[in-house]
């Protein structure tokens, strides 16, 4: 351990010494060089990238973010990022108080692993980084707590504020909630930023937020992430957060190179190349599970071990609910797409074991029913079995098709869901970033397992992307 914190010390030292060698051949690349004041861009060749600010990082932690871990009653996630001047990190973490009086007594300090991490993707500069990220454990269900990540320095600048975090109760029937989000993908700083930041005004007391794949366009998009990572702001690192990987996290069957160094999830799925995108966790009443649906799709030792994993993971599944994300939707939504393959794979497991929810996106369009609904739409529907639901939350709209398994149908429409569990009941809600109400049922549970699904379809017209967009 020793030897690879000596190693990664000198690591840095080299890199310094090599960013300062540079730095005195380009002189002007100190922005305090008041001597050298002129008009022209010092990033002549990456001129299409303009937004700097979110591409690089600083001494003070950017792209703060916290996951759910396996145990998210006793613990947390927290993962960040610095320049490589930054070598190593720590989280600080204490019991919220009224006032500062944390600060005074019970601050426990939690030493981050640390990463060195440097990406150039197509046309942007060459980013240099350092990733840290800790798992905070041995915390108290149902507190709230006060953290802080930096480079441990108690009178240095380089921290980031203290955000405020509750953990998970660990008594069962306490009610929870969280947002789902369909894809971000496109014009993240634009027009994403909206959803996730109305739904948070909504909805502040949501226990954790998951996305459904496709975060960004480009995998190793350094300014994509960035906006994703600016888009949320401080919600990422107060509200935790657990994602599946899209098509668009992939290429060519490798993952971005992003992933794992800035999110923390659980390593307990069945293969290493997909450690972090295929893994199951608990919060609250609620098993968790995502199905990396690209790497089924593209990496042939990763798609039986998915199915057979899923079949173990929920044969021994003691929680009430079960909810599955996936990218890629069993029930496609779009014109021209169906994905038979994956349908055929793990819809028999889907239906032996009973899940409750299938979270999915890809699609652009919103879509929500049953695979029994044969178009029948009735308001109340005796053991419905498992609610499939296709979302996007970007500005990105395909056209779709109506389908009978669809209960409520919708196009050209930003979305983000918020589901809430509270004893028997779970109760789900589609809401457009100015509030409106597009769709919501409701799936009772008897002590039998026996369920209910309650359409409440509001009476708002369908949404069509042609009536927004005239094709010529
Ligand atoms: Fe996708």
């Amino acid at each position: 351990m020793k030897l690879i914190k000596t190693k990664l010390t000198f690591l840095i030292f080299i890199t310094i010494l090599c960013c300062n060698a540079q730095n005195s051949k380009n002189s002007h690349n100190h922005i305090d060089d008041h001597e050298h004041v002129h008009p022209h861009s010092h990033y002549p060749k990456y001129d299409s990238i303009v937004a700097h600010k979110l591409i690089f990082p600083s001494q003070v932690p950017d792209r703060i973010i916290a996951n759910l871990t396996v145990d998210a009653a006793h613990s947390f996630a927290v993962n960040w990022r610095t320049d490589q001047q930054i070598a190593s990190g720590v989280v600080e973490i204490a019991l919220a108080t009224d006032g500062p009086e944390f600060l005074f007594d019970g601050v426990r300090t939690i030493e981050a692993k640390n990463e060195i991490f440097e990406n150039q993707n197509s046309k942007e500069p060459l980013v240099k980084a350092v990733y840290h990220s800790a798992i905070i454990d041995n915390l108290e269900p149902k507190t709230t707590y006060v953290y802080r990540v930096g480079n441990g320095i108690k009178e240095s600048a380089a921290w980031s504020e203290w955000f405020q975090f509750t953990t998970a109760s660990a008594t069962p029937g306490d009610t929870f909630s969280f947002i789902y989000f369909g894809d971000a993908q496109n014009s993240i700083k634009s027009l994403w930023s909206r959803v996730i930041r109305s739904s948070y005004q909504k909805f502040p007391k949501v226990n954790f937020m998951l996305h459904a794949g496709d975060l960004v366009n480009d995998r190793d998009a350094n300014l994509e992430w960035g906006e994703w990572f600016f888009a949320g702001s401080f919600i990422h690192a107060t509200v935790p957060s657990m994602m599946t990987p899209g098509n668009h996290e992939y290429r060519k069957g490798v993952l971005s190179a992003l992933w794992r160094p800035q999110f923390t999830l659980p390593q307990n799925g069945p293969l290493e190349v997909i450690s972090e995108t295929c893994y199951a966790l608990d919060y609250q009443d609620m098993k968790l599970i995502s199905i990396d649906a690209e790497a089924f799709d593209e990496i042939k030792e990763a798609r039986e071990v998915q199915v057979i994993w899923l079949d173990s993971v929920l044969s021994t599944n003691t929680k009430k609910w079960t909810a599955i994300t996936m990218h890629y939707p069993i029930y496609s939504t779009a014109k021209g797409r169906d994905n038979k393959e994956l349908r055929e794979a793990f819809q028999p497991i889907i239906d032996k074991y009973k899940v409750d929810l299938v979270l999915q996106g890809h699609d652009h369009t919103y879509a929500r029913g049953y695979a029994d609904n044969e178009g029948k739409g009735l308001t109340m529907v005796n053991d419905a079995g498992t609610i499939y639901a296709v979302s996007v939350s970007g500005p990105k709209m395909y056209d779709s098709q109506d389908k009978d398994w669809m209960v409520r149908r919708g196009e050209y429409t930003q979305l983000f869901q918020i589901i809430t569990v509270e004893k028997d009941t779970l109760k789900y809600e589609a809401y457009t970033p100015i509030g409106t109400l597009y769709d919501a049922f409701d799936l009772i549970k008897n002590e039998h397992g026996k369920k209910q699904l309650i359409n409440k379809v509001p009476k708002t017209p369908i949404r069509l992307k042609k009536d927004y967009i005239k094709e010529n």
